[in-house]
């Protein structure tokens, strides 16, 4: 046998092997090849544009990780080094910083879609609602990234935002408190964002879009408003 035919039989052997146990074929067929209504537009593609700049952020963030230190001392002088002195690291700190612009950008324009398509509707409410905790997860990881860099302008202006929840009602104060940490701001702050913004929240946030990814494939996209009368997009036609 030719090399090239038994690499290409000892790789369907070892694919082979591990969807016997592991049943890889079914869900790869699952999660890609499902049938789509007719009638899709680039307006349907804003979902998966926020996965790649979710991936860009998680590796981005990965790499300042290596290199960020969590202290009122070192805080502000470790992300100075980066951007400064590192290889790339004005690089990987601009893809993070911008990508998190981007990330909220898209996510808006993806619910206006989703919204104007009517797919927050039946029977794809809790794709609606996981998108909407998605979107709160989100803007926390803005708020706990913001501090990291640990300027005047970083302290001030969490400041301001954790002053701002305080002043919801019920939970807000409560918010407040956690967030600050006890009543008074105090240097702890940068651990407890750090932890937040590198842990607890990215640890929700990927459970949340595994969720969201999870809705989308069982219920299928909604087709444009003005191809619902489509026969092709009725779904008893399909199978
Ligand atoms: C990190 C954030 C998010 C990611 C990675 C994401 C990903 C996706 C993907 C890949 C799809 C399928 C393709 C598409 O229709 O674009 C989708 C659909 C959907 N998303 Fe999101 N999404 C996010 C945030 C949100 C938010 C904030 C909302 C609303 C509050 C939302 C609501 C929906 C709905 C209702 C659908 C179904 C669309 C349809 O049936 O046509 N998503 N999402």
């Amino acid at each position: 046998m030719a090399l090239k035919d038994e690499v290409k039989y000892q790789g369907a052997q070892a694919l082979d092997a591990l969807d016997q146990r592991g049943g890889l074929v079914d869900f790869h067929k699952w999660f890609l090849f499902r049938n789509v209504p007719r009638g899709l537009s680039w307006l349907h593609t804003l979902g998966f544009c926020l996965l790649i700049v979710f991936v860009n952020q998680a590796l981005t963030g990965a790499i300042l990780a290596m290199h960020y230190q969590p202290g009122p001392d070192t805080a502000y002088e470790s992300i100075q080094r980066i951007t400064m002195e590192f290889d790339f690291g004005w690089l990987v700190r601009g893809m993070h910083k911008w990508g998190a612009s981007l990330m909220i950008v898209l996510m808006f324009l993806h619910m206006s879609a989703s919204f104007m398509m009517g797919a927050y509707k039946y029977p794809r409410e809790l794709t609606w609602i996981s998108g909407v905790l998605i979107l709160a997860a989100m803007f926390a990881m803005g708020l706990t990234g913001y501090l990291l860099v640990w300027d005047q302008r970083a302290f001030w202006a969490s400041v301001v935002a954790i002053n701002l929840n305080g002043t919801a009602p019920f939970l807000g104060p409560y918010i407040s408190e956690f967030l600050r940490g006890g009543s008074e701001y105090t240097a702890d702050i940068i651990p407890r964002f750090y932890s937040l913004h590198m842990l607890l929240i990215p640890g929700a946030l990927a459970g949340l879009i595994g969720l969201h990814m999870y809705l989308v494939t069982r219920l299928g996209v909604t087709p444009a408003p003005w191809k619902h009368d489509d026969p092709a997009n009725d779904p008893e036609a399909w199978s």
